[in-house]
């Protein structure tokens, strides 16, 4: 059975708009595990927009599935890692002034192939968020990378169904390949409870990270009550 990472980097968001306690992720991936959860997904990001280092460390105590932290492929981060020691990390690309993770990792990137030996000889697994290419696959194995995440946002983008299929056949064969070369496959980005079902038929993911949308449910799941406690509080 495919595992789900929840990312809850959201929580994170609406605790910074205030800068203030509420609401903790640490709590979120308590919830989280205790519904099913197999690993929390937080993304650290340099500009720390919405998680914060202390965030990780307190989660790295917590967590009690697997901790899976994606950040840039940067000195700092390198060092962050092997200092707190999550379960895995995935090196995702990034820029200051994008919304969320744009595109897979540039794989031909200077200096990665030592930054991903550097995090395997601190024992800690690597992941390498990447297009859904077969030869970029390849790639990622031959970088020494444990495993990597296909980036489904094309995917989701996609507004055809023609160009839907066209994207799902393209994850399914990049999936093969790198269960092939003996990697652990996962994928993520842009994956909701309406598009989800389009990878029933791709049985060797094993992994799926998804956030925005358990977070965006979680909200109207939960808003009815939050806004009775609060009337029977103010009565
Ligand atoms: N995987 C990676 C590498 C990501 O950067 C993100 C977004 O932070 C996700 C998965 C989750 O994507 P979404 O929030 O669209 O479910």
């Amino acid at each position: 059975m495919a595992k789900l990472g929840v990312n809850i980097d959201h929580i994170a968001t609406i605790r910074q708009a205030r800068k203030t306690f509420e609401p903790d992720p640490v709590e979120a991936a308590f919830i989280a595990e205790k519904h099913g959860a197999d690993q929390i997904t937080i993304h650290l990001r340099e500009d720390r927009r919405h998680m914060q280092d202390r965030d990780l460390r307190i989660l790295r105590e917590t967590v009690q599935t697997k901790l899976n932290l994606e950040m840039a492929p940067t000195e700092e981060m390198v060092a962050i890692a092997k200092a707190v020691h999550p379960d895995m990390v995935t090196l995702v690309p990034e820029k200051r002034e994008e919304v969320t993770t744009e595109g897979g990792l540039n794989l031909e990137l200077k200096g990665l192939e030592e930054k991903i030996q550097e995090l395997k000889k601190a024992e800690i697994l690597v992941s390498v968020f990447i297009d859904p290419d077969n030869e970029v696959v390849k790639m990622a194995h031959k970088l020494g990378a444990d495993a990597v995440e296909l980036h489904t946002g094309y995917f989701a983008n996609a507004k055809t169904e023609v160009d839907i299929d066209k994207e799902v056949e393209r994850i399914k064969e990049a999936v093969h390949v790198g269960k092939k070369q003996g990697l652990y496959v996962a994928a993520g980005h842009g994956i909701t409870y309406f598009n989800a079902h389009y990878f029933a038929n791709i049985k060797d993911i094993e992994e799926y990270n998804i956030g925005h949308s358990i977070i965006s449910r979680a909200v109207f799941v939960g808003l009815g009550r939050a806004v009775q406690e609060m009337k029977a509080l103010i009565s």
